[in-house]
Formats: structure tokens, sequence, C-alpha cells
């Protein structure tokens, strides 16, 4: 029988004690032995909740107990969770988590830690959900360079965007369904500005290429531009607009960009939508592989956590070797990065000439109805190079970049 701790007993850490319940045969049956949830650490009571009798709020009972093999971090956020996860690490206890926050920012310090003990740090709910990403980039797509990632990395802010194109939806109202359906994060900034893909990212990316990607380097923007008109252009150009994370290495070097896109409708992530999450990889023998599924939620983000229990029942005593070292993978000057882009501008006298000059040649948008605006997408610029032209011609309402 192995013990295990439970560090949090919110949407996740309840998903979790749930999963291990419902499945408690076939997971036994998978890990090769019995696991026994020992404790739940959490600073609240839950009077007649299945996990009353196992409840502690002192971490010292379970980091002080040997019995203890792996230890579940769901808290979110980096204080404690990174005291916590470390001095686990330290005592010889693997560590399963789905905090993405944490991984970001100490991944590297901590897969170390845990070589250094022989104990596992694992981490495949922190990006995706329920998608399992982090198992397959480490082992099953070894044999390739990574040559792009590119996801849809936040459930929230995919649910918000289908629900604003399909259904006509306004920001708020889906913001607030998003929040009772338990996918948002306490603080919703982090979904709709991006910074949550933007960590997703970095961890991905630091996988990719086994170096540390820092996400304060990662050019990030949310969604909270958005309107109702993008979404006439974007059906007027057969296209979505979705929340993108990715991730590139080229000559040039490596770049990484969290971004609103508008995305064609033959493209891969264009039909991924509600709270779906999907990881488009592009490998440099394999081609293209993209992987599918629930981004968010109690029981997808759950499962991928106790499937890495079992991992670390599995492996106890071997470590199960990650490349991702500390040192720093330098990315591209984000104004060097090139894109397409798509603009709506004033339609003030002459310009759609204006345009035609300063962008050197691409395509006019016109939507039935609207006059004192048009569209218009660009061909391949650098950032810099749009800014100069977006600059010269004035009257730009907004930009979301393109990729057709
Ligand atoms: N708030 C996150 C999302 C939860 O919406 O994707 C999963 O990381």
């Amino acid at each position: 029988m192995v013990n295990i701790a439970v560090l949090g007993y919110g949407t996740v850490g309840s998903g979790v004690a749930e999963v291990l319940r419902t499945n408690q045969e076939s997971i036994n049956n998978r890990a090769g032995q019995e696991i026994n949830l020992k404790y739940v650490l959490d600073l609240r009571d839950f009077p007649g909740d299945a996990v009353e009798k196992i409840l502690v709020h002192d971490y010292d009972i379970i980091l002080n107990d040997d019995d203890v093999k792996i230890v579940v971090e769901v808290m979110g956020g980096v204080n404690p969770a990174y005291n916590f996860v470390k001095s686990a690490l330290l005592k010889g206890k693997s560590v399963c988590t789905s905090n993405k926050e944490l991984v970001a920012k100490h991944g590297a310090e901590l897969i170390e830690i845990a070589k250094e003990n022989r104990v596992n740090f694992l981490f495949e709910a922190s990006v995706g959900g329920g998608i399992p990403i982090i198992r397959p980039l480490n082992q099953s797509l070894t044999a390739d360079e990574i040559v792009e990632i590119s996801g849809i990395l936040n459930g929230t802010t995919n649910f918000i965007l289908t629900s604003m194109s399909k259904d006509g939806l306004d920001f708020d109202t889906v913001l607030k369904k998003a929040q009772e359906l338990g996918y948002a994060e306490r603080n919703p900034e982090a979904d709709v500005e991006g910074y949550d893909a933007c960590r997703k990212i970095a961890i991905l990316s630091s996988l990719a290429c086994g170096h540390q990607v820092d996400y304060e380097d990662i050019h990030t923007e949310g969604i909270t531009k958005i309107t109702d008109m993008d979404f006439r252009y974007a059906d007027k150009l057969d296209a979505a607009i979705k929340l993108i994370g990715s991730s590139r290495k080229s000559e040039k070097g490596f770049c990484a960009m969290v971004a609103p896109r508008m995305i064609c409708s033959e493209h891969p992530l264009a039909g991924v939508n509600g709270v779906m999450n999907a990881i488009f990889v592009k490998g440099n023998v394999l081609g293209d592989v993209m992987f599918y599924g629930a981004g968010a939620g109690k029981l997808p983000t759950a499962s991928a956590v106790v499937s890495d229990v079992v991992d670390a029942v599995k492996h106890i005593g071997t470590n199960i070797m990650t490349i991702w070292s500390t040192e720093k993978m330098p990315l591209l000057d984000v104004k060097d990065v090139e894109s397409r882009f798509f603009i709506r501008v004033k339609n003030d006298d002459g310009m759609q000439d204006k345009l035609e000059a300063a962008f050197g040649g691409g395509e006019i948008v016109a939507l039935d109805g609207v006059s004192d605006e048009i569209g218009f997408v660009t061909g391949m610029l650098k950032e810099r190079e749009y800014e100069a032209a977006a600059d010269s011609i004035g009257g730009v309402i907004s930009m979301i970049r393109y990729e057709g």
C-alpha cells in the first residue's frame, strides 16, 4: 500500500479524492498496489464530507510522516506551495501537482531536486487540464526536435470566445458562467489577460527546448479588447478568433507569444470550441500532431493529477528523467517576430490607397451595412514593420494577428 496526501481541498483537490474513490479498483490495478489517501490538508473544515476524518491543518504532520510517499499539491499559487513541495521532495516524497504558476516559475529547480532525491516531480495537470501533453513531450516525442507548439491553452477564454461568436453573448455574462462552472481562476484576470496561457506555454516551451523559458519574457495579450465587430469580420473571412499560446524555433531564434489570433477555418485549432483545449505540435521528423480534450474543470484536471500519482507509484525509488535545465533560453525580440495582421481602420477619404501604400498590398474586408470603418489583412510583416505602417496611416481601431 502507498500512502498519499492531498494539499488543498478546492475544486481539483476534491476532484482527486472523487477520482480515487470512483475508479479505486482500476487505479490500484494499474499502479500495481493500493493507493491510500491518508491526509487532506486545508485551512478549512468540511463537516460531513468524506475527507473529514483525514483532514489536517498542519503541513508538518504530512511532511514528518515517513509513510506518506506521494504528496499531491493542488493549492495553486507559488506560496506556500513552493516551500511545501520543495520540503516534500527533500524528504524523499514524490510530488504531483496541477499548479502551473509553481511549475512555470520553479519547475527546473524542483525537477533537479527530485532527481537528486530519487523521487519524481510530475505536473501533467498543469497544462491542458485532462489532456496528456507533458508525458507525450517528455516520453513519446523524444525522437524529434520540436519546432513549433501552438495551443488553445485556456478553457475559460475559449469558452468566452466561443459563446461570443456562436451565441452572440457578451463578455461579462459568459465569464460569470465560466466561473460558475469552475473553469475560471480565482482571479479571472489571469484567464482573460492571457497570464494563465502564458505560464502554460512557458512550461511547454521549456520542455520542448530543455531550458528555462521565463514567462515574464513572453509577450502576452488577452481577450478583453475583442468585440462583436471582430467576430463579424472573422465570419466574413471564414475564420475563428482564438487565444493562442505559441512558441517556434527557427534559424532566427526561439520566439514565444500569447495573443488572440484570427485563424482560418481549415486550421486544426479553429474548430476547438467551448472549454476544450488543443495543443498542436510540429516535430522536425514526425510532422504535425494535435492533442485535444477538456482543458479545465474538476474531474478532467483531477484525472491528469491521479495519472501522475499512478506513475509516481510505479516509479518509487527511480527518477523519471525530465530534461529542463535552469539555464535560460533567450527569446527573440517580439518586434522581430513575423505575422500577418488583421486591422480595423476608420474609413477616411483615401484610406484604401493609404493602406495599400503603407503595407505594400493586402486584402480589404468590407462588411455589409458598415461604412465608417473597413477591415484589412496585411501580408507577412515583422511586428516593428506593422507598427511603423500602422502609425503612418493613423485611424487604426484594433488589430488581431491573422493566420490564413
Ligand atoms: N482557468 C484555467 C482555464 C483552469 O480556464 O483553462 C485550467 O488551468
